[in-house]
């Protein structure tokens, strides 16, 4: 019997104090995400239980109970605070997938900070414009990344503290930069957690949108009403499971369901620090019996391409639910994962913006293939017209909006307030992707509403790759699109005319793909470069990236009534 048991009748009058009960929280309760996610879970008898299976890219194994997620994250609450780091500062992340990643968000957490975390392949710009947007009082690295940070920390005048994890007594610190290791500091038994309230901020995590620079969605402690319940009921987590969730914490689905989900259900979870690789994969199954497993479509994509053959030289019998997320989930990758694994993946649909899925297939339910599913219970989903009313036609598509109110939705985009409010449309909050609904309330994904490339799952503004290449001084125009991809969905390609005096070449290609490797995350580099004479623009100077799209892809070119060169 699957936690979520019947979806309709979850769906039919519910209310989210429900979560709320079942956390032990109550209204007045002072709420700390920390605190629910290694204290409570020990106060209820389970500090010896492991939280965390540890793995490095060299395979070396390391675990962790929740009374050590306790310890280690009061060791980082109380370090952050002996620093003189307050309430509501940002402490930013940046460091891989090492355990004192996990130790030092609860830490944030506990003494009342904001946590932001940050993807580690990010380059200086990447963290430059995250850093200053979000007034970093602090930031959390190991020594393979401190370089990046000394390369720019002159730039960030708020900055108080650089924290480099490491064990190595004979690290060299610099100007603002301590050296720590939590489990080799004193123990901080007994910490004063910081009491937020449910509106308390929380974790920033930073998205792109089409234009301007990254937005920070804002999120609060009452997140994990619908972190917590989500896990429960989609993912399925049950006492003795074995969790592994394949992303990252530098994007949202790292945090929500690869800390605070699984840690507030107190479940046991595998985090391996390295990428993708067929064989490390299948053998991290099989080594540590994982149960649950929460991934995405590209990887899945990866799988199928290795084939059936390799899969059935490890023992993956432990898997008993799969899920997925980030792109849309093609049908082929749904069957091909239940003959393969005798398993399907099913596949959740939210956002950074979300905190939490809103869409998703439910263990037990009807799974159709292709399909996001039906929406979570609490959460009111339809699709809109391009006046935002909502269609009531099945199978038209529309834009996806949800009515707003769920605790883990964005509270605002940090320094932005304008663009947050643009996300409101006639009481609905517009998610800026589009989809049909079918006849039993199915939602089938179309496409995204705007200009914003899906790579492999991570979101890449067009605007960000095209300021980069217009800095270098051959090129006086440039678009971004993603362009289809059999594995990654889309991959960035990029048109480019030159200024007058510069002739296209494989030379030019070569150095100016190197000039803009300098200045973009290794996500948001562009595969291909096309030289053009010129870009088509609407009347009003804007480029229409919907057309190369369609070139690219083959498709109608659509309304052209307002080009201008046409
Ligand atoms: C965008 C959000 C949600 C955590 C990771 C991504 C796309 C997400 C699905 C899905 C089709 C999906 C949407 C969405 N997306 N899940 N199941 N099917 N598309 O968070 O970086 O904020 O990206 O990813 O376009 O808006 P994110």
């Amino acid at each position: 019997m699957s936690n979520i048991g019947s979806y309709e009748e979850k769906y039919k009058g519910f209310d989210w104090s429900f979560a709320r009960k079942e956390l032990g929280c109550k209204d007045s309760t002072p709420l700390n995400i920390g605190f629910y996610c290694s204290d409570r879970i020990c106060q209820q008898g389970k500090g010896g239980k492991i939280a965390m299976i540890w793995e490095g890219y060299k395979g070396e194994v390391e675990k962790f109970t929740f009374d050590d997620l306790r310890i280690y994250s009061n060791n980082y609450a109380h370090l952050l605070k002996s620093f003189g780091i307050k309430e509501r500062e940002r402490v930013f992340i940046f460091m891989e997938r090492v355990p004192d990643l996990y130790f030092s968000f609860l830490g944030i957490l506990k003494m009342g900070g904001i946590v932001a975390p940050l993807f580690s392949a990010f380059g200086e710009e990447s963290l430059l414009t995250r850093l200053e947007d979000g007034n970093a009082s602090a930031i959390i690295t190991i020594p393979k990344l401190i370089k990046k940070i000394r390369r720019i920390k002159d730039q960030l005048p708020q900055l108080k503290k650089i924290i480099i994890v490491t064990d190595d007594e004979n690290f060299k610190s610099e100007e603002k930069e301590t050296s720590f290791s939590a489990k080799k500091a004193k123990r901080v038994e007994k910490f004063d957690i910081f009491p937020g309230t449910f509106e308390t901020p929380s974790v920033l995590h930073y998205t792109s949108g089409t234009t301007g620079k990254p937005k920070g969605a804002l999120h609060v402690h009452s997140s994990i009403f619908a972190q917590y319940l989500t896990t429960k009921w989609c993912l399925d987590l049950k006492p003795d499971d074995i969790y592994w969730c394949t992303a990252d914490p530098g994007w949202v689905t790292g945090t929500s369901y690869g800390i605070i989900g699984p840690w507030s259900l107190g479940i046991t979870q595998v985090v391996l620090d390295s990428g993708f690789q067929v064989g490390k994969w299948y053998n991290l199954i099989q080594k540590h019996r994982i149960t649950v497993w929460y991934s995405a479509p590209t990887a899945i994509r990866l799988l199928m391409k290795e084939g059936e053959e390799i899969v059935k030289k490890y023992d993956l019998s432990s898997l008993r639910h799969l899920c997925s997320v980030g792109e849309p989930l093609n049908a082929e990758a749904v069957t091909w994962s239940k003959k393969v694994y005798g398993l399907p993946f099913h596949d959740t649909y939210w956002q950074t913006e979300t905190g939490a899925i809103v869409i998703s297939n439910y263990p037990g339910m009807e799974v159709r293939p292709g399909s996001m599913g039906k929406p979570f219970p609490g959460i009111v989903a339809t699709v809109l017209d391009s006046s935002y009313n909502p269609i009531n036609k099945t199978g038209s598509a529309g834009l996806i909006a949800l009515k707003p109110g769920w605790p883990s939705m964005f509270r605002n985009y940090w320094n932005n307030p304008a663009t947050y409010d643009s996300k409101f449309k006639n009481g609905w909050y517009i998610t800026g992707d589009r989809a049909s609904i079918d006849k039993n309330g199915y939602f089938w994904f179309v496409g995204r509403d705007d200009d914003v490339i899906n790579t492999a799952g991570h979101l890449v503004s067009p605007f960000e790759v095209e300021s980069a290449l217009l800095e270098h001084p051959a090129v006086a125009e440039s678009a971004a699109i993603g362009k289809p991809d059999p594995i990654n969905l889309e991959v960035v390609k990029v048109f480019v005319a030159l200024k007058s005096g510069f002739e296209k070449s494989d030379d030019l290609e070569l150095e100016i793909m190197n000039f803009i490797r300098k200045r973009l995350s290794p996500l948001a580099m562009p595969q291909e470069i096309e030289f053009v004479d010129s870009l088509p623009k609407t009347r009003s100077g804007k480029i229409m990236r919907r057309l190369l799209r369609a070139q690219e892809r083959g498709e109608p070119i659509g309304d052209l009534s307002t080009l201008e060169n046409d």
